[in-house]
């Protein structure tokens, strides 16, 4: 049995077909052709957190897959009420074939996983978000072909998803150069352990030159929004626009795992422009996210 908690619980090469893969179920999906793996199987849905896009995809994926899933939150199961989380993951998964699970703490995810006699997937703690760069190796891919051996800039907070950005690089084999205000960078454990594919910056200028893919997220995380006043100062000179944009090469992609706050962390020009390709990226997440439920069921 297989988790997938963050990006390093695949190989470089089972990540590589899983885009691939992804690829093939969109084409398919776009031509009609009903393909049901999961008939019967029931995905229980964890949000403590909340959320969009995550929860249409998984829930299509799922219906799609001859399958069905379980939207269940706090507010209105045990989950909320100190229910020991080795507990509700022996119950959930007694009852389930995968759960999917949205949280704060990561170490609580991996309880659950302990726990839990069936795959989990992340879909998004405090420190990682790796379904999500699933979506974004497979909108690079079908956009520009392999991301092997270029290099991607990740503008703003040190949070989640850079955190999976750093597990990608090493993954997908990219440079990565990261550009954070002081005091907001990546974890230095994540850091320390992608030395050869990770670069630090304090200068978004410097950052995004000779870029193919830009990336950026917002100032202020779930759980982060009494900080919001205080980011934004911070993150004043992280905004991706147009002059930052004309930095990276001409082709450069920009990519952004919404939801967005237009002129904040990027100007609308900028994510409603050429070179955005986030309605993809985002859509992506069904296609994607179809590849990983495939992937763990079946192995
Ligand atoms: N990108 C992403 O995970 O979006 P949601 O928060 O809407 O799920
Ligand atoms: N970093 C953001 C991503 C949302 C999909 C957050 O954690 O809120």
């Amino acid at each position: 049995m297989r988790h997938f908690l963050t990006l390093k619980d695949l190989t470089a090469e089972e990540l590589q077909t899983l885009v691939e893969r992804a690829i093939e179920l969109k084409r398919m999906h776009k031509a009609g052709e009903i393909y049901q793996p999961l008939k019967n199987k029931v995905l229980a849905m964890i949000f403590e957190k909340s959320s969009t896009r995550t929860r249409v995809s998984f829930e299509s994926a799922m219906i799609q897959f001859g399958g069905g899933s379980i939207f269940l939150s706090p507010n209105d199961t045990q989950l909320g009420r100190g229910e020991p989380v080795e507990d509700s993951a022996r119950v959930i998964s007694s009852m389930a074939d995968m759960v999917m699970i949205r949280t704060f703490e990561h170490a609580k995810i991996e309880t659950f996983a302990q726990y839990s006699s069936v795959p989990v997937i992340n879909a998004l703690t405090d420190d990682y978000h790796p379904c999500q760069l699933l979506a974004d190796m497979q909108t690079y891919v079908e956009h520009r072909g392999s991301i092997k051996g270029k290099t991607v800039t990740w503008v703003g907070d040190g949070n989640n998803m850079c955190h999976s950005y750093i597990n990608a690089a090493q993954q997908f084999g990219f440079k990565l150069n990261i550009a954070t205000p002081k005091g907001y960078e990546p974890n230095s454990d994540i850091v320390n352990n992608a030395q050869a594919e990770v670069a630090l910056f304090t200068d978004t200028a410097s950052a995004v030159k000779g870029s193919d893919l830009v990336v950026t997220d917002v100032w202020a995380s779930m759980g982060q929004e009494e900080e919001q006043r205080k980011r934004e100062l911070a993150f004043a000179d992280f905004q991706v626009n147009k002059q930052i944009m004309s930095l990276a090469n001409d082709d450069a992609l920009f990519m952004h795992c919404l939801p967005a706050h237009r002129d904040e962390e990027v100007t609308a020009d900028v994510i409603d422009g050429k070179q955005s390709v986030v309605w993809d990226e985002a859509e992506n997440r069904l296609h994607a996210q179809k590849a990983l439920l495939e992937f763990l069921f079946l192995n």
